[in-house]
């Protein structure tokens, strides 16, 4: 969508403090033994306490209120019976609809022990998040989001997985514009305008550039096992720097 008034920002914010909440407590909860589902039952509560649907549910009747995805599984796990272990690379993925508005947020977690590979990914993976939205402003290419988390790929020796993009939210858990790639394409013309409203979310992994989908219709696993980190914010687009809504605290419009 595309922001057009006080009541529009109004009501971004309002879903997405809802979803920076449930991932806050959700996070705080996440020990080894519990299992996806009851990490997932937690930030249901949460949602539910607060009048938010589900996004996954509402749009896709996924199985589950959150998205959960452990170490391989870049993105799309159903929550469930596994076991969450000492160790483990663990991605919470919260979308949510509140009054109309929709917001989508995500970041990973070691559990720990973190060896230090993990938490070079997670490091890397926050940094390329940072670039990203630091390119994210009216007039600029989306190609410069691209390239910001292109150079944080090359100087930390991960990989950018090229087949999971960015995307426009807001009426909608995905809408225009559709994929924008953290990787450099050349071909694309688009622009970001003012108001526009979109996640960055650029998924590093440890070797793999590619995912595929698992039996289960759902769960997007690395090719070849390796370890993937996320962090995802929705931002609303300003001439400066861009608008987080997914935050418990908003900063004031810039
Ligand atoms: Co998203
Ligand atoms: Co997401």
């Amino acid at each position: 969508m595309v922001v057009s008034s006080e009541k529009d920002l109004a009501g971004l914010r309002r879903v997405g403090r809802v979803c920076a909440l449930t991932l806050r407590t959700m996070a705080a909860h996440l020990e080894p033994g519990m299992t996806t589902a009851e990490l997932d039952q937690i930030g249901a509560r949460v949602l539910q306490d607060h009048g938010a649907r589900s996004a996954p549910i509402l749009a896709y009747q996924f199985p589950g209120w959150t998205c959960i995805s452990i170490n391989d599984e870049a993105a799309h796990g159903i929550p469930g019976p596994r076991a969450i272990q000492p160790g483990d690379l663990v991605n919470i993925d919260v979308s949510a609809e509140l009054e109309g508005y929709w917001a989508d947020m995500g970041a990973s977690f070691v559990v720990p022990p973190a060896g230090p590979r993990q938490l070079r990914l997670l490091e890397a993976a926050q940094r390329a998040h940072a670039a990203a939205a630091a390119e994210a402003r009216a007039g600029r290419r989306f190609s410069a989001i691209g390239r910001a988390v292109e150079a944080v790929a090359r100087q930390t020796g991960f990989r950018i997985l090229r087949d999971l993009g960015s995307h426009g939210v807001g009426r909608h858990i995905h809408e225009e514009p559709h994929f924008i790639p953290a990787y450099v394409d050349g071909n694309d013309q688009r622009r970001f305008s003012e108001g526009m409203v979109i996640t960055i979310e650029p998924f590093l992994s440890t070797r793999a550039s590619r995912t595929r989908t698992s039996p289960d219709g759902w769960t997007l696993r690395t090719v070849d096992g390796s370890l993937v980190a996320q962090f995802e914010h929705t931002y609303v687009i300003t001439r400066g720097a861009p608008i987080p809504v997914t935050v418990l605290d908003p900063p004031e419009r810039a």
